[in-house]
């Protein structure tokens, strides 16, 4: 297969777990006798120093042109404090998913067994957990209409039956791959947007007679996630909600810098880590390259190239158990190992295998 890659690797910790991601990737299509070529381009911070836009058009047509795009993290401090900025590196990302209608976003929620110690819930609760959290992600209140004066604020959450439709869709479809339970999360009792959601969803449900779904408030998933995360297969909620749960997923593993993300939809699919940009760490060779280089195997799996993601996955589960591992994952007294230097004993492992 001949894959294009749009790489952009942002900001922060974005450029180094870029490289690796790269070179895992080339490994991976060395070996499978794939042709892999890359085009780099500027999005975040850097893309506003140098051209003003954190999502410049370039990028933008980048992106179109390649089959898939390797995104990194964009956001820098110095936008952070600065309640006077014009843009923000953040709105590059949203400017991503909404130019290229990247409107289902996939975050899985995975427990690697050697590192369950990490994970602030007890081991024995968290182990096994292995769900998807299916995030709405061009809709609801991130992109409705807004106002704000010094007395009055608001923010719409509008969604429309083609959105909601849409997004369901991938859901049951992801459920029918895995397990066949499909929890639809919303806040019914309150928003008219979630009851719309339900309606559509319980209209869907019958075309999907294997699944079993159910229906849980927002609220409580948040609760079930903490006290039964085994619960959980496929889950899909709207925009804000699916962010604040996707994070409160991310710690159950105990590192953030462990889980990758998919987004797809009507253009070119982006996968990508789900930790930010990390501007502390910039340029210090700790961070951790894993989430990166697991979002390459989503990659694969999207193009249905199952042995190649399969492939990287090994590596990853090897590496852990080589303990080869960044600073915040390593266990008491081991061996000292860097974005690169992880970096490298994966790639070394797929050349080998
Ligand atoms: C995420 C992030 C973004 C979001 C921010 C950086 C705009 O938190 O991808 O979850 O809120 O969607
Ligand atoms: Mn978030």
């Amino acid at each position: 297969m001949e894959l294009k890659i749009a790489v952009l690797a942002g900001d922060g910790i974005g450029p180094e777990i870029s490289a690796v991601g790269v070179n895992v990737m080339s490994a991976v299509c060395r070996k499978f006798g794939h042709s892999v070529t890359y085009e780099y381009a500027i999005c975040g911070a850097e893309a506003i120093e140098r051209v003003g836009d954190p999502f410049p058009e370039s990028t933008y047509e980048a992106c179109r042109r390649a089959d898939a795009v390797l995104f990194s993290a964009v956001g820098d401090p110095k936008y952070d404090n600065d309640p006077t900025a014009r843009v923000r590196p953040e709105q590059g990302l949203l400017a991503m998913r909404k130019k290229l209608g990247l409107f289902a976003n996939i975050r899985p929620v995975q427990t690697f067994r050697c590192l369950l110690h990490k994970s602030p819930l007890r081991a024995e609760l968290v182990e096994g957990a292995d769900f998807i959290c299916i995030r709405e992600l061009t809709g609801g209140m991130y992109f409705g209409e807004k106002y704000q004066d010094n007395d009055r604020a608001y923010d719409t959450n509008l969604y429309t039956r083609p959105e909601v439709e849409r997004i369901l869709k991938v859901a049951f479809e992801y459920a029918m791959k895995r397990r066949r339970h499909l929890t639809v999360v919303d806040k019914a009792n309150v928003l008219a947007s979630s009851r719309l959601w339900r309606q559509i969803a319980r209209e869907m449900a019958p075309q999907y007679p294997e699944v079993t779904t159910d229906y849980m408030y927002v609220d409580n998933a948040a609760m079930k996630m903490i006290q039964e995360p085994r619960f959980f297969d496929v889950m899909v909620t709207e925009n804000t909600f699916g962010d604040i749960l996707t994070d409160e997923g991310s710690c159950i593993s105990g590192s953030m810098g462990l889980l990758p993300s998919a987004s797809t939809g009507e253009s070119t699919p982006v996968f990508e880590p789900i930790h930010g940009s990390w501007p502390q760490a910039k340029g210090l060779n700790i961070a951790n390259p894993l989430a990166q280089i697991l979002s390459v195997a989503m990659l694969f799996e999207h193009f249905n190239l199952k042995e190649e993601g399969a492939l990287v996955r090994k590596a990853v589960d090897a590496s852990l158990d080589a303990n080869v591992r960044t600073p915040e994952i390593q266990v008491e007294g081991g061996k000292h190992y860097g974005t690169k230097e992880v970096g490298e004993w994966i790639t070394d492992y797929i050349d080998r295998h």
